[in-house]
């Protein structure tokens, strides 16, 4: 399988702060904070014009990449609320707990896992020195919901901790409807829910995000074969997506890290402000997730080889990544502030992946008071629009339109000037490197498709 490899060049750029971002995807009309006129929600973030079409593409991308071009894999999409008895099976109600510790003086909040070993030690404080609790307080992140309105006959249950788990609930229907033999896999790109106790940093730690998981079912003596498989194609996609390869990297997790299903673990990180962090989890899963629904449901959950005629439970390898930590990675991988050689306001530039970008084109007439070059410009963007995102905009100067184009990642812009009435042609600029090239209209089309959608 090819990927589209992405082929910008920029120079290396130093570590873009969060904040940034932040106030570009409000100013542009990315990301907004979640019922901003009440004072906003922690950890719960609205996505705006721009957003929307960064996240189609960058889901129809991974689903492409993921179910479209993979003949052993399906897709399902799974509701929010399942029956309680499956976070009890998959071990959620028990396990999926953070501990915390109080300082007793300046009564700063810690999730143990994240104190540096010494102060966990010494229970000193990383903030004011003062002395923390000396026993963590446990909570559960699974978010609680009630279904039925009769006080007494409301059932309790859960907004799914982790998307994965439609996928076990709906595999035996997958596999009955489909007609799939192990090895395959079940795709699934949904919302999850958890009650984070510290979250922040803008899109990295959310109450309600999104989570794109494959959960490849295989006959336990593959298990080592198809775990590399996908450990070295998921890699590969995310390089494929970025333009700082030397911040992407695998790291195997520690026995004291792994998550309760997981026999294995490796994280894909990216190197950002916030240091190396999680992109994705490629875990080992094993049987856990079928034989516990088997054991609580009492559905026998096996696989009968049709043609060995061998019975047993499939091991699993999961991959399992975030939606909103890509679209927020793939923006401080992107942001640059570029200096202008002639000492005027730097150019800020997103250089985003030319299949990802949210606006492929933008379509200029050079002047706005020559209604002939408004006319052509005007059918350009027209006939574009069918085919892909693209915008038309005559206000202020053709510098002015360019830099507000770079800003939120447009690959492509082409302009309308008076040769294009002699002779049919236009002008089109790259956004990375800035150059231009003049060519017929009836060719830009295609010069377009060719650059801006994966095949
Ligand atoms: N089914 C396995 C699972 O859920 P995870 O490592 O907890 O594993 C997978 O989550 C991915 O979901 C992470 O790599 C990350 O990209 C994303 N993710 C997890 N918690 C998140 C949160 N609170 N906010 C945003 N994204 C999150």
């Amino acid at each position: 399988m090819t990927q589209t490899e992405n082929k910008l060049l920029v120079s290396d750029t130093p570590l873009v702060p969060i904040e940034k971002i932040v106030s570009l995807c409000k100013r542009r009309g990315f990301v907004y904070p979640n019922s901003e006129i009440y004072g906003g929600v922690a950890g719960i973030y609205d996505f705006g014009p721009l957003g929307v079409e960064l996240r189609n593409n960058i889901r129809r991308y991974w689903w492409w990449s993921m179910v479209q071009t993979h003949d052993n894999v399906v897709g399902i999409e799974g509701a929010n609320i399942t029956h309680p008895r499956a976070w009890e099976a998959s071990g959620h109600v028990e396990n999926f707990v953070d501990r915390l510790v109080d300082c007793k003086k300046c009564k700063q909040r810690f999730r143990v896992d994240h104190l540096p070993a010494e102060n966990l030690e010494q229970h000193k404080c990383p903030n004011c020195g003062g002395e923390l609790m000396a026993e963590p307080r446990v909570f559960n992140l699974l978010m609680e919901t009630y279904l039925g309105v009769v006080e007494g006959d409301r059932m309790k249950t859960y907004l799914r901790g982790e998307a994965c788990q439609n996928i076990y609930l709906d595999y035996d229907n997958v596999l009955k409807s489909s007609r799939m033999q192990i090895p395959f896999g079940i795709c699934q790109i949904g919302k999850a829910y958890r009650n984070e106790v510290t979250p922040g940093n803008f899109l990295f730690r959310q109450r309600e995000f999104e989570q794109w998981d494959l959960q490849f079912f295989v006959h336990p003596s593959e298990m080592e074969q198809w775990f590399e498989y996908w450990k070295q194609y998921r890699f590969d996609w995310y390089k494929s997506i970025i333009n700082h390869k030397d911040r992407l990297r695998i790291r195997a997790h520690g026995p004291d890290e792994l998550a309760h299903y997981a026999k294995q673990a490796f994280d894909v990180e990216y190197h950002t402000v916030l240091g190396w962090q999680e992109w994705e989890g490629i875990h080992w899963r094993q049987d856990w997730d079928l034989s516990r629904h088997s054991q609580f449901s009492g559905q026998d959950l096996s696989y009968t080889d049709p043609i060995t005629k061998e019975h047993y439970i499939p091991w699993i390898v999961e991959t399992s990544g975030g939606v909103d930590r890509t679209f927020l990675n793939l923006l401080l991988d992107a942001y640059e502030e570029e200096p202008d050689p002639a000492g005027k306001e730097p150019r800020t530039v997103l250089h985003l992946h030319p299949l990802l970008a949210p606006v492929k084109v933008a379509v200029f007439p050079l002047q706005k008071n020559k209604e002939e070059l408004i006319t052509t410009a005007k059918s350009i963007h027209k006939n574009l629009q069918r085919l892909m995102v693209s915008q038309y905009d005559d206000i202020g100067n053709i510098g002015r339109r360019y830099r507000r184009q770079d800003e939120i990642g447009t690959p492509y812009c082409v302009t309308v000037d008076f040769q294009t009435l002699d002779d049919q042609t236009v002008t089109v600029r790259e956004r990375d490197q800035m150059t231009q090239v003049r060519i017929p209209i009836s060719e830009l089309p295609m010069y377009l498709l060719e650059r801006v959608t994966w095949r």
